[in-house]
């Protein structure tokens, strides 16, 4: 199963191709990067307030479903800012050494980019709180009773975290950033925005409903309309005549497998399974990922979000529930007398 998620098309988590396609489609300044408005407008006005004062911007943490464009994010503050751009993630810093080099190594102001920073250990964690609060770094030199500390200054620097998973940092490390900023899934209408920009840039030729075609069936996701867009263009020039017209778009989106609401063969397993076996729940979410084969971690970040904003599933107390959108979905009928709640 793991293998069928690695080559899901719609997966939103990084895969080598997007390096390329991602860093010339990136935009680099907040005016050019579309949808999240509530964001960019709080983000526009700290960025601002800071840069008039002459100071660092507070440290940011940005939270969200994975692909919606949190790496571009904290690159456009460090950008707006006029500041490097440092980045590294939360698995890559194994011990505090590794942190404690970066640490010194970075310049005033910089931005220091902490990917997947739930993922930090512990003893590195503690490396960053008196980092993140007084610019400083306390090293511990000999062992034993004749151990001391020393505290050494650092630049001052803002740090920027990502995660998908809020909810698994640490209070201390949470409580450190001074703003906290969630991303949602995007609307079809600023997907076909994304789409039509990126498309310029690689000059790739789609019509308006092309591009609307491939949005609407991109899970609210940048990172994979993006994917879909370029294949949808191989579609186009093979067997379509080189446009991306809506007709194409179907056509392609149809070969892959991805239905009219961006659903790919596993969300539709995942459905069909507590439909199925559990008369659309409620279930567990570790029972549902026994049925299907994948991490419950994978099924709470990468499938549900997307379910959950179609209204296709809901989550109770006593586990998922399908909706009757979802069963409608599906083709199915609800069963009888069954409760939702
Ligand atoms: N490419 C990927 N995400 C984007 C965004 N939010 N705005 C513009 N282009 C993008």
């Amino acid at each position: 199963m793991d293998s069928d998620f690695e080559n899901r098309i719609v997966t939103p988590g990084y895969s080598p191709e997007d390096v390329d396609l991602e860093t010339s489609l990136r935009p680099k300044c907040l005016y050019d990067y579309i949808g999240q408005d509530k964001v960019k407008d709080n983000l526009s006005v700290y960025i601002e307030a800071a840069r008039n004062r002459g100071e660092c911007l507070d440290h940011v943490l940005l939270y969200g479903p994975p692909g919606l464009g949190k790496t571009t994010l904290a690159g456009i503050i460090a950008n707006e800012m006029g500041v490097n751009f440092r980045v590294t993630s939360g698995p890559a810093i194994e011990k505090p050494g590794d942190l404690a080099a970066l640490l010194t190594n970075l310049n005033e102001g910089d931005v220091l980019f902490i990917d997947e920073i739930h993922r930090l250990r512990r003893s590195v964690e503690e490396v960053l709180y008196p980092a993140m609060e007084d610019n400083a770094l306390d090293i511990i030199i000999g062992k034993g009773p004749s151990a001391r500390s020393i505290r050494l200054d650092l630049p001052k620097f803002t740090l920027v975290g990502a995660t998908t998973r809020a909810g698994q940092l640490s209070a201390p490390l949470r409580d450190r950033f001074g703003v906290i900023l969630r991303l949602e899934l995007y609307t079809p209408d600023e997907l076909a925005k994304i789409v039509t920009r990126s498309a310029g840039i690689l000059d790739i030729d789609v019509d308006a409903q092309g591009a609307r075609e491939i949005a609407s069936r991109s899970r609210g996701t940048p990172r994979i309309a993006n994917r879909l867009l370029k294949r949808a263009r191989d579609f186009a020039q093979v067997i379509g005549g080189g446009v991306i017209t809506v007709d194409n778009a179907k056509m392609a989106l149809e070969k892959m497998e991805i239905d009219p609401l961006g659903l790919d063969n596993i969300d539709r397993l995942l459905l069909m399974s507590m439909i199925r076996n559990y008369n659309g729940g409620p279930v567990g979410l570790e029972t549902i990922a026994a049925t299907i084969g994948e991490e419950a971690i994978t099924i709470e970040d990468v499938y549900e979000p997307y379910l959950l904003q179609l209204g296709f599933i809901s989550k109770t107390p006593r586990g998922r529930v399908v909706t009757p959108a979802g069963f409608r979905h599906m083709g199915m009928e609800m069963p009888g007398q069954q409760s939702m709640i």
